[in-house]
């Protein structure tokens, strides 16, 4: 398999359930310690060996992309006061990844979103990683998945068990276990009731997709909370090209609620 280049961090959404806040600052600015939560994802994007971000954004959360770039007023201020670790710290951000922006203008989902994408992606392999799903350590997650899915030479989706109330919540993966003891996903249902479900293996918020998803995210209709949604997009491709699936084996914080939120602090405190 070629080199992972790239990664798609969808991040057009809402962010409702953060709302009054999210009115006027996107969650992937909200910080745990004193860096904000896209950053940790970014830096995970990097350890798999990510050089490129393209960040799927709405024209209101144009800020996040901001973050990443160099800001000469604030430099300039801080060459004047002679703070130098601080303009090395800022450095090292901007330095992480390239970051391209594209727009999603209407939030039709998460499939739409990556599929806003395609032509910034240029018809490589790459990675999607939800912004509001935290793994840590940065090590685990990302890297993972794009290290053993390119010596098994799959396409693949990191894998979490979920305990049966919180199955139609998350998309799940159908799946066998292979002799070599891998997890071979042949579908994915977003959303099941826990009699439709066909396992209790969630999908995670880090995929590493061929190409052709945007193929079949094109030809999706509205399925489940009537968003085109990626998981039924790799509900096809895993039908005709199984994935790999692979057990996460990092620790998950779900930031896109203020009880994620303040689960990671008190995790980072410990
Ligand atoms: P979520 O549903 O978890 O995020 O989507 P949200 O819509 O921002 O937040 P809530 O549910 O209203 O609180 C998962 C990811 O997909 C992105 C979101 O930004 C988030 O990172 N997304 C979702 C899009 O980019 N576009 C969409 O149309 C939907």
């Amino acid at each position: 398999m070629t080199k992972i280049r790239k990664a798609v961090i969808p991040a057009a959404g809402y962010g409702t359930r953060f709302l009054p806040i999210t009115k006027v600052i996107p969650k992937e600015l909200l910080p745990i310690g004193n860096k904000p939560a896209i950053q940790y994802v970014v830096e995970e994007a990097v350890e798999a060996g990510i050089e490129e971000i393209i960040l799927v954004c709405n024209p209101h959360k144009i800020p996040i992309a901001d973050f990443f770039r160099p800001d000469r007023y604030l430099n300039r201020f801080l060459e004047g006061k002679g703070k130098e670790k601080e303009i090395e710290d800022l450095k090292r951000i901007e330095s992480l990844a390239r970051i391209t922006v594209v727009y999603q203008e209407e939030a039709l989902g998460l499939g739409h979103s990556i599929l806003c994408a395609e032509d910034a992606v240029e018809g490589e392999p790459f990675l999607v990683m939800l912004p509001d799903v935290l793994i840590l350590p940065s090590h685990t997650g990302a890297k993972q998945l794009v290290e053993e899915c390119q010596q098994k030479m799959a396409w693949g989706v990191l894998l979490e068990k979920v305990p049966k109330e919180k199955l139609s919540s998350y998309g799940i993966v159908k799946s066998v276990i292979n002799p070599q003891g891998d997890f071979v996903i042949h579908g994915a249902v977003e959303k099941p009731t826990i009699e439709e479900a066909p396992s209790d293996l969630s999908l995670l918020g880090r995929y590493l997709l061929p190409a052709e998803i945007f193929k079949y995210i094109n030809e999706q209709k509205k399925g489940a909370k009537g968003e085109i949604q990626l998981t039924d997009a790799i509900n096809s491709v895993a039908q005709k090209t199984p994935a790999l699936g692979i057990l996460n084996s990092g620790k998950i914080f779900d930031v896109g609620t203020p009880e994620g939120l303040s689960e990671i602090y008190f995790h980072l405190k410990a």
